[in-house]
């Protein structure tokens, strides 16, 4: 036999996922529709129209892809690239990456730019490659989970454009929690996740067209390899009057995300990146007074993941371990270059409040001075508080 599943309390403060919304996690318990039930409809209906609200877009072809943001990042780019087109990929970090390796396996030819992590893509760089290279599309992610970059979009859209390429933002950790406004900006594609800054579990992949790319699809000369992802073939299951089915979408996942997206809404996104924003100064402010810098450059960080510096002498996995046995704080480990180098502390979603910002500073300046670490005792909440108090 085995004991009843129960779950240790948790403080998400890691990349992801984050705490779910409780009126998110009860909508999840609302019964099974079938997949085709008229009021099934009602509710994806309901759920592209709120994700249009959130991604700022009029795109006809948005929706949930079943699966997490790699399947969102998977159906972009198999739907847009042929075998042989020509893409553009920034990379300043783990993310980046994993976009150059599924453009690569979709046939691409692909350009790789690349800034050092921490730092944000040059659209300097980025237009050489451009104008060099006439790509279909140009791709990057607009927050980096990996460094915490807040990568600037506009000038390289402007560039993307004028070169006649689609433009395409990975906005898996930026959505809900800054602004993305696909219109105003011009992004051509998008996806993310709603395991962070939407505050629902993992599992869906929100994604967005715009007609520019739309049309790109439907002018392909080879069929899109993948089945499950074709956006066609989705398009016919979300959208329009004759529903045809695909595959047994998740009721349970549909019902947390629309209600996910009403507490965004309910918040208001202005405020909602308010929130990212106030918290992530406070935490970095405490974070700086007990000698932790941030690994990302000033000016291009991205509130709801913080990148701070492991001192030297401190072991990073004995710290993250005490964080959890002892206050039961997730905090993430760096990736990549940044592993062993850098903690990566999440803000997302619900997770982002003053509560855990005071909590994880408490926790870390304890175990600091445990460890070794020279830190005036209180100093790290003091710097936190100091900004609530300004703000
Ligand atoms: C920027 C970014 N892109 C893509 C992904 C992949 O998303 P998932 O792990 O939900 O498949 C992540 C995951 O953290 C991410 O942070």
């Amino acid at each position: 036999m085995y004991d009843e599943l129960i779950a240790p309390p948790r403080v998400l403060l890691g990349p992801g996922p984050s705490e779910a919304n409780a009126r998110v996690l009860k909508a999840m318990t609302t019964p099974m529709l079938g997949y085709l039930d008229t009021e099934f409809v009602h509710i994806m209906d309901d759920t592209v129209a709120l994700l249009r609200r959130v991604f700022g877009t009029q795109n006809r072809l948005t929706l949930p892809v079943s699966g997490t943001g790699t399947a969102g990042m998977e159906a972009a780019l198999a739907n847009i690239i042929e075998p042989g087109d020509a893409v553009v990929v920034g990379i300043n970090g783990y993310f980046g990456e994993r976009i150059a390796e599924i453009a690569r396996r979709c046939g691409g030819t692909v350009t790789t730019l690349h800034a050092d992590w921490g730092t944000p893509l040059p659209a300097e760089k980025m237009a050489e490659a451009i104008a060099k290279t006439a790509p279909k599309l140009v791709a990057l992610v607009h927050a980096e989970t990996s460094t915490g970059i807040l990568q600037p979009l506009e000038d390289i859209i402007q560039i993307a454009h004028e070169h006649d390429a689609l433009f395409l933002a990975d906005c898996v950790t930026s959505l809900g929690g800054q602004p993305v406004d696909l219109d105003a900006r011009g992004i051509d594609i998008a996806y993310s996740c709603t395991q962070k800054c939407l505050a629902a579990p993992p599992g869906l992949s929100p994604i967005s067209f715009s007609e520019r790319a739309v049309a790109a699809i439907r002018h392909r000369k080879t069929p899109i390899q993948s089945f499950y992802l074709d956006m066609t073939l989705l398009e016919n299951y979300w959208h329009g009057s004759a529903r045809r089915y695909h595959h047994t979408v998740s009721m349970s996942l549909i019902y947390a995300l629309r209600e996910a997206l009403r507490v965004v809404l309910e918040e208001g996104t202005y405020a909602r990146y308010k929130r990212h924003e106030n918290n992530a100064r406070a935490l970095l402010a405490g974070a700086k007074a007990i000698g932790l810098e941030p690994a990302a450059a000033e000016g291009y960080r991205a509130p709801m993941l913080t990148t701070l510096r492991i001192p030297e002498g401190i072991d990073d996995a004995t710290i993250r371990k005490r964080l959890i046995e002892d206050y039961g704080i997730e905090i993430g480990a760096g990736l990549g270059i940044f592993a062993g180098k850098a903690w990566r502390i999440g803000l997302m979603g619900e997770s982002s409040n003053e509560r855990n910002v005071m909590l994880v500073l408490t926790a870390l300046e304890k175990l600091l001075i445990a460890f070794g670490h020279a830190v005036e005792p209180g100093s790290a909440v003091h710097a936190a508080a100091q900004v609530y108090a300004d703000r």
